[in-house]
C-alpha cells in the first residue's frame, strides 16, 4: 500500500466526470488499498478516486461504523426529508459549510470482486454518500453550500 497525494480544489481534475470501472483486477485493488490508507492518514470520512487523480467511479468511506469500498456506486432512493448540517472535504482543507442533503439514502455499489451490494445511510452517512458520489460527477460540496462556516484554527 502507498499513500497517494490528495489534489486540492484548484486542480481541474476535480471537475471531470469519472468513468465506470469495468475490470475488477489487481490495479483496482491496489487503488482501493491506497485510497483506504490515504483516507485514514488524512483523518477523512470519505475519499473518491478523482481526489487522488484517478478518474474512476471508486469511493472509500468510514463514517465511524466501519470501512466501505464502493465501486460504480449509484443512489437508488432518498428521503424527501432534508438535513442541513456541516460538511468538509479533504480537497478543500480547513473549510466547512452547511449543505442540504437527504436525511437518508440507499446506494447500490459493486465490491472489489464486482458483486452488487445495497447500503443505507442516515444522517452523517447519508451526507457522506451524497458528497462522495457527487465527486464522481465533478461536483464539490461548495457548489451546493448554503452557508460557509467561520473556523478558528
Ligand atoms: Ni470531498
Amino acid at each position: 500500500m502507498a499513500l497517494r497525494k490528495v489534489v486540492t480544489k484548484e486542480d481541474p481534475v476535480l471537475r471531470r466526470t469519472s468513468r465506470k470501472v469495468e475490470k475488477f483486477d489487481k490495479r483496482l485493488w491496489d487503488l482501493l488499498d491506497d485510497m483506504k490508507q490515504t483516507m485514514y492518514a488524512a483523518d477523512g470520512a470519505g475519499l473518491a478516486a478523482v481526489q487522488v487523480g484517478v478518474l474512476r467511479r471508486v469511493v472509500v468511506m468510514d463514517c465511524g461504523d466501519g470501512f466501505l469500498e464502493l465501486v460504480n456506486p449509484e443512489i437508488t432512493d432518498k428521503s424527501e426529508e432534508i438535513q442541513e448540517e456541516a460538511e468538509g472535504c479533504l480537497s478543500i482543507p480547513g473549510e466547512y459549510g452547511i449543505t442540504r442533503r437527504p436525511k437518508w439514502v440507499t446506494v447500490k455499489a459493486q465490491n472489489r470482486e464486482g458483486k452488487w451490494v445495497l447500503y443505507k445511510g442516515e444522517n452523517l452517512k447519508a451526507r457522506c454518500f451524497c458528497h462522495e458520489l457527487d465527486h464522481l460527477d465533478g461536483i464539490l460540496y461548495t457548489d451546493k453550500v448554503i452557508k460557509m462556516l467561520e473556523v478558528d484554527d
